[in-house]
């Protein structure tokens, strides 16, 4: 079979359009080629010559999975465990003092844009490491994503060792020790060494799809203490990226901390949050 034609400008405008209307993600004119080659793998499975019919083929499609199709295709899911050393650093150096102040013994925390769990699953590792009262806590961590796709592979909690798939670094940057304590050793159908996080780590975890940018953040009446959004915010337009830490600013306790990727910073929220070192923010 012949593959898909190249997209073309107009077509390309189509799509742009789509992306903002529906995951609110900006996407430059030179994202052409990098639009074309993800969107050219679904074309070839429908067997659809040409990006205008596909984008018709999307707009008809009532059942909104082709939409998570597209979702999927155009997001970057990059991401591993413990990305980001010094936020790591930060929270081993302040959590005793963030913990003094919590006298009802609840936590709760959100990894917003959690892509295939990494980010949550650190969190959780981490607060377990650090708190040796840790069962006579009630820890709550929310993992949210727009795709639907890497949600499920979270919930699920495998890694493969060689897990490469979209850049991921998969399992292979965990230091051995929190290897053993924390995932169990599977052997998968091929025979590929797999690992499984452990219940434990699992029972705070909630995993839910939520759109950062057209969700409704209403419902999040219990405020959190700390909110992970890193590598997601750098796709949106400045309105979009306002907006949704203003969301944050209401979403989060006093005091609560934001911590946003390394690339990423909250430039327009300066009423609402102070820098307390890159990456990491305070609710004012
Ligand atoms: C690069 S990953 C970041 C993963 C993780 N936070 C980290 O820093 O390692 C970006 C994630 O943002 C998600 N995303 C993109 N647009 C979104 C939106 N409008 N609402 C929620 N999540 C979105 C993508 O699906 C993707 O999994």
């Amino acid at each position: 079979m012949l593959g898909p034609q190249n997209i073309s400008m107009e077509e390309f405008r189509l799509f742009q359009k789509y992306v903002f209307d529906n995951m609110g993600i900006t996407l430059a004119d030179h994202k052409i080629t990098l639009v074309q080659g993800r969107l050219s793998k679904r074309l070839r499975v429908l067997n659809i010559p040409s990006y205008r019919e596909y984008y018709k083929y999307v707009i008809n499609d009532k059942s909104g999975e082709e939409e998570d199709e597209i979702f999927d295709l155009i997001s970057t899911h990059v991401t591993e465990f413990f990305r980001e050393k010094g936020q790591w650093d930060y929270l081993n150096e302040n959590l005793e003092h963030i913990l003094e102040k919590k006298r009802d013994k609840r936590i709760r925390i959100w990894s917003a844009a959690c892509s295939t769990g990494e980010e949550p699953y650190s969190l959780a590792i981490f607060l377990h490491g650090k708190m040796p009262d840790w069962a006579q806590w009630d820890i709550k961590i929310l993992a949210t994503d727009l795709s639907k796709v890497v949600i499920r592979k979270a919930a699920r909690g495998v890694y493969r060792e060689d897990d490469v798939g979209g850049g991921q670094k998969g399992i292979k940057n965990v230091p051995r020790h929190i290897l053993g304590s924390y995932f169990e050793l599977l052997k998968t159908e091929s025979g590929e060494r797999a690992y499984r996080i452990i219940e434990e780590m699992k029972r705070p975890m909630t995993f839910r799809t939520f759109n950062l940018v057209y969700g409704d953040f209403k419902p999040f009446v219990e405020k959190f203490d700390i909110i992970f959004c890193r590598n997601m915010m750098i796709y949106l337009d400045p309105e979009a990226q306002r907006k949704l830490v203003s969301n944050y600013h209401r979403a989060l306790v006093p005091g609560g901390f934001l911590f946003v990727g390394h690339s990423e910073s909250l430039t327009q929220n300066k009423d609402e949050f102070k820098l307390i070192k890159p990456s990491i923010y305070q609710k004012i």
